[in-house]
């Protein structure tokens, strides 16, 4: 018998339980996995809230986490007993053990410890793919980011200035503006209580900026678009204010031809050759110490209620992170 946090029905914190759980033995293709660490992201939230519908209850939350290989299920050729692993994107993770398919997992470099890796695989696999693949960021361009002190956040404006990107990050507080400055941000906003669109205009000499990464969603959406410059590109990436209202796409033309995407890393590691191209890359800038993982928040995984309770109350900044 082992344990797990599960919900038996969506609602607030207090729908995260601590129950006992039979894992069994792994199947073809799957791997037994003792976790040593998890990660929290905003998205065990939404599927906490019911937002993004779990499959069916009772559901084990959570989305990234590492841990030992325990057990090899029949075909698994690429791992041992042993390994160190972490994985991204497989709901499942708020557990003391677990069953996954060994082609959604990533070999931990022996540089990068359990804590570092449980908790950067998906918001760094995010800030890899948002500055790569949906909008390639060069050097001089001028971006925009929201909750620049937060997971993803602090992960993304780090790695877009090592690309030479000049930063401007969104962050709910003076302390946070602090971390998000020692971090890759060449400049800060408060904007809980600036005026966004005209000190983006005053930063750019007018003309606005290359790309807005905003996971806010529906309450910064428009304040987002008028931060563009020409052909610019909109990248709305979360919902943690509620979706983006349904919008007519004229819209674009007269605020200069813009461009609007709204993509998920879900697709970004849905083959084994995209998780791996995006892992190595994440690896690499992190063992050189370009992109530091920010681990400042430690829970015990029982206590995912707190974590969770903290995270919504917009308490945590960087990367938290869950033992079991
Ligand atoms: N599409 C994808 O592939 C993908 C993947 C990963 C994450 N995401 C999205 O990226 C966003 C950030 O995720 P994360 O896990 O790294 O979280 P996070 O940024 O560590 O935490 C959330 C932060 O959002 C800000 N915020 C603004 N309004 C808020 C409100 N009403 N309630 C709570 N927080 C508020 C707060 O920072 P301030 O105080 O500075 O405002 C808060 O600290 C989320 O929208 C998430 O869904 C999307």
């Amino acid at each position: 018998m082992t344990h797990a946090i599960r919900i038996h029905q969506s609602g607030g914190p207090e729908v995260l339980q601590w129950d006992s759980i039979k894992v069994g033995s792994p199947g073809p293709g799957q791997v037994r996995l003792r976790q040593s660490a998890c990660g929290l992201n905003f998205i065990d939230i939404y599927m906490r809230q019911g937002i993004y519908p779990v499959a069916q209850f009772p559901a084990v939350l959570g989305m990234e986490a590492a841990g030992v290989v325990e057990e090899l299920g029949d075909g698994v050729n690429e791992l041992a007993i042993g390994d160190r692993v972490a994985y991204p994107m497989v709901v499942g993770a708020y557990a003391e053990e677990r069953l996954i398919d060994a082609e959604r997992l990533v070999k931990i470099p022996p540089a990068i410890d359990d804590k570092t890796a449980a908790s950067m695989m998906l918001k760094g696999l995010t800030a890899h793919y948002l500055l790569f693949r949906t909008y390639p960021v060069k050097s001089g361009d001028t971006i925009l980011v929201y909750a620049a002190s937060g997971g993803v956040g602090l992960m993304l404006c780090q790695w877009a200035k090592h690309l030479g990107a000049n930063v401007i990050g969104c962050v709910g507080s003076p302390q946070k503006a602090d971390l998000a400055l020692a971090n890759g941000c060449d400049h800060a906003v408060l904007y809980k209580q600036e005026n966004v669109v005209e000190r983006v205009r005053q930063l750019t000499g007018g003309e606005g900026v290359a790309v807005v990464y905003d996971g806010i969603g529906q309450q910064t959406f428009e304040t987002s678009l008028d931060c563009l410059r020409p052909f610019g590109m909109m990248v709305t990436f979360g919902n943690i204010t509620g979706q983006v209202e349904p919008f007519s796409p004229k819209i674009l033309a007269p605020k200069g031809s813009l461009y609007v995407t709204r993509p998920t890393l879900a697709t970004h590691v849905a083959t084994r050759q995209l998780l791996l191209e995006g892992a190595e890359r994440l690896f690499d800038v992190v063992s050189r110490g370009i992109v530091k993982n920010h681990v400042n928040q430690r829970y015990a995984l029982k206590d995912t209620a707190s974590a969770q309770r903290d995270m919504e109350a917009r308490n945590t900044t960087g990367s938290t992170v869950l033992i079991p």
